[in-house]
């Protein structure tokens, strides 16, 4: 029986109730993370928790628990759960209150997690994966972790509608990002991604790749690109807490270089994995 955590207590996933009142859903008036799992291990759990801190921070909601206490119920729902790679979701809303839109005077957040397992060292999609471009229709504060995601949903219905496996995003052709997940490419052995700003997420995966590019010598520029060059690109990739770094061959259905993996995206990912599998060794 899958259990989930919802406002401080581990429930049976089919027992976990939220009121219709609740703001998560009236609204969308909430915050989300999403942390792997490997090796029964939660990975980078710090830093996807400063992430939530400044979200929750940014739409003033405030902080229910300590980071040690994040963690600790979410390693708890791994292991009740039996996942040894896979991921936990958790969400925090502004809470339960009569519709109004400005915030209400007194109102308690909703906090739940739950875990999942998916296969992460053996994707799939690492053999190639294609991306189907479409307008990024959200709203200016894109680095917020919102629950407020139709944009990303009809982006993603858009992508899977025509056989893709995620959506590249773009606004008048200048790449954002993709539908849940970071967008790179390789341009004349350099790997390219957006700077951080209100347009994109801030991906923690996006983070540890630009470490482990440097670790491994390979030069990475910040700027944002076109849809022209992803078509033109020696390779283009993306990245993600639940996909780590996937290599992409396909974009509306044109072949991306010579259709394969691409050297530097594998290196990539096998650098991620080594990574992965480092820090969540168990300690004897
Ligand atoms: N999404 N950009 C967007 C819009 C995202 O939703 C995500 C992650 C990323 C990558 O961030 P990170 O490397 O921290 O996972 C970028 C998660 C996985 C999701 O919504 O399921």
């Amino acid at each position: 029986m899958a259990i989930c955590w919802l406002n401080g207590q581990f429930v049976p996933e089919a027992q976990a109730q939220v009121s219709i009142f609740d703001r998560g859903l009236l609204f969308g008036d909430g915050v989300y993370e999403v942390a792997a799992v490997f090796g029964g291990r939660l990975l980078d759990a710090d830093r996807h928790l400063v992430r939530l801190e400044r979200s929750l921070a940014a739409i003033a909601i405030p902080s229910t628990h300590s980071a040690a206490e994040w963690v600790a119920l979410m390693q708890s729902l791994v292991d009740q759960n039996g996942i040894d790679e896979g991921l936990v979701y958790l969400q925090v809303t502004r809470g339960v209150a009569e519709r109004d839109f400005a915030f209400p005077a007194s109102v308690t957040p909703t906090c739940f997690a739950y875990a999942r397992k998916k296969a992460l060292s053996g994707d799939p999609h690492a053999h190639g994966i294609a991306l189907h471009t479409v307008a990024d229709i959200r709203w200016a504060r894109r680095d917020i972790k919102s629950v407020a995601m139709l944009a990303q949903v009809l982006a993603k219905q858009a992508a899977k509608a025509a056989g893709a496996y995620e959506a590249l995003m773009h606004e008048d052709g200048v790449v954002t990002e993709g539908g849940s997940s970071t967008a790179w490419i390789v341009q004349h052995g350099t790997l390219l991604t957006r700077p951080l700003s209100h347009d994109i997420l801030a991906g923690i995966t996006r983070d540890v790749v630009l470490e482990l590019a440097a670790q491994a010598g390979i030069p990475t520029v910040e700027r944002a690109f076109t849809l022209n060059e992803v078509r033109q690109a020696e390779e283009c990739l993306i990245t993600s807490a639940t996909s780590f770094v996937l290599p992409v061959t396909r974009v509306d259905g044109q072949v991306i270089a010579d259709g394969v993996p691409g050297p530097i995206t594998m290196r990539l990912r096998d650098a991620y994995l080594a990574r992965a599998a480092t820090l969540t060794a168990r300690s004897a």
